[in-house]
């Protein structure tokens, strides 16, 4: 490729300028302008056309409906996630923290691939060769005829892609892959928009799928303020504690499958293993009931799994610190006001934590009745009954609403020894569950008086 001009554009208004600017001379937003290429490449300049060929239009009736063809990876968990299988042509982002175990199930999975026939290209620009080498033999994958490229310049990089053109080919990660068109650093927003578009074009017109690895920030966010997400076809991102042996996969965009799917693995010393029943692995296993602690059963994705919520409150100074981690922190403050007002419990003074045990992130607000109850459990030194689980989310009036598929909830608990539990009223089941007691509730106020008479 020539090298082209470099111009400055704005990510709100599309508006260029020739220099870097604080603020754009367009629409006077404030640090807006992210580096580009000029010509024909340019972000703004319809990057895609390529992508799209003229065709006729057609009645929506009149087009044959098939499936995507996909090709399953062979690792059960990961294949459930991406919606079963790579498709051909698309292009996932997965997304982690660094050593959570991006590279090691990719590396799985493309030997699999290979296994089955398919040609696979994993370019590795963080490690050599010989460390990806040296992690294959560690994963008992002595012989595996997985081609490796070790090279971080993405003209290079979509060169091999050309010739070769493998089915499957990971790139790991997109962070450290750089254009020579762009004069910004790798790593850059610039630089990762860039690569990646141009990755994507190569994916759509070779057939070749891609994966893209990319490290989440410590905000929680991937570097490059989630510019990948919408150009890529599935996203998925690794969750779970690092120093925990279980990792979950969770699809948060897929336009081949489900979202919020989640597959769940165990890192084992021979690489990530698929779990296929991992309702209770969120659980800590106190051998006898402590305060602080209420379990719930979440349903994301298509499994219920059990995951234990724990709360510490202690006595705060002037200014109290709310710190919830794999929930969500203003929803935390919403359920202590929630708490005060109508449950009359008062936090006002005290420091509180919470924290969902195994590095597992909550979003559902079915969540919110096992928090409070965790959090009264611990200010009051009392801990809920053995066998007791609750779900329901809570509202500003203090009422508790019913969650989703509530007697499939109640079914995995009490498939796991679990005998009694508080739920929402709208999810009481017509028929009693065997060796579950069940206290249906309305309100927070409700659900409080309930506890307090079994504790
Ligand atoms: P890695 O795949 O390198 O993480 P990422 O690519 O997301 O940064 O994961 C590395 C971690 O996994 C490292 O801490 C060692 C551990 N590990 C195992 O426990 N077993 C194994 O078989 C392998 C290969 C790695
Ligand atoms: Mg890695």
């Amino acid at each position: 490729m020539a090298k082209e001009k470099t111009v400055y554009t704005c990510n709100e208004c599309g508006g260029t300028s020739p220099k870097w600017l604080g603020k754009c001379p367009s629409c006077n937003a404030w640090n807006t302008l992210i580096e580009s290429v000029a010509g024909s490449d340019a972000p703004t300049k319809n990057r895609f056309a390529s992508l799209a060929k003229t065709a006729e239009v057609i009645v929506l009736s009149d087009i044959e409906a098939s499936d995507v063809d996909r090709t399953p990876t062979g690792h059960e968990e990961l294949d459930r996630v991406l919606g079963g299988g790579m498709v051909e042509g698309g292009v996932v982002l997965i997304g982690g923290d660094p050593g959570i175990g991006k590279s090691t199930l990719l590396l799985q999975a493309l030997d699999s691939l290979q296994r089955q026939g398919k040609s696979t290209l994993y370019v590795t620009g963080e490690e050599s060769g010989a460390q990806v080498a040296l992690r294959s033999r560690r994963l008992g994958l002595d012989q595996s005829q997985v081609k490796v490229l070790a090279e971080i310049q993405l003209e290079k990089i979509l060169a091999t892609l050309a010739a070769h053109s493998p089915d499957v080919a990971v790139i790991d990660s997109i962070q450290t892959v750089y254009s020579e068109q762009l004069t910004s650093a790798p790593g850059s927003v610039a630089q990762v928009r860039e690569c990646a578009a141009h990755l994507t074009r190569a994916a759509k017109a070779s057939g070749t799928a891609i994966v893209l690895v990319g490290h989440v920030t410590k905000d929680g966010t991937l570097a490059g303020p989630r510019v990948l997400e919408h150009m890529v076809d599935t996203v998925l991102y690794f969750e779970g504690d690092t120093h925990s042996q279980f990792r979950l996969v969770r699809a948060i965009k897929n336009r081949f499958g489900a979202v919020n799917e989640i597959g769940v693995f165990a890192m084992t010393e021979k690489g990530l293993k698929g779990v296929s029943n991992p309702s209770a692995i969120f659980l800590s296993q106190h051998a006898e009931p402590v305060p602080g602690s209420c379990v719930m059963v979440t349903l994301e994705g298509t499994r219920p799994m059990l995951v234990e919520i724990q709360a510490l409150v202690d006595s705060g100074g002037p200014s109290p610190r709310r710190l919830s981690v794999g929930l969500d922190k203003d929803r935390l403050a919403m359920l202590l006001a929630v708490l005060h007002r109508h449950a009359g419990v008062a936090c006002m003074d005290q420091d509180v934590f919470v924290n969902a045990v195994g590095g597992v992130r909550i979003s559902e607000p079915a969540a919110d009745l096992a928090v409070l109850l965790s959090i009264t459990s611990s200010l009051r030194g009392k801990a809920l009954p053995k066998g007791f689980i609750a779900f329901g989310e809570v509202g500003l009036a203090g009422e508790v609403r019913p969650a989703p598929r509530g007697q499939e909830r109640l079914k995995e608990a009490a498939k796991l020894g679990f005998s009694m539990a508080v739920v929402p009223k709208a999810n009481a089941p017509k028929k009693p569950i065997e060796g579950m007691t069940i206290h249906a509730v309305e309100r927070v106020e409700e659900a409080m008086e309930v506890v307090r008479s079994l504790t």
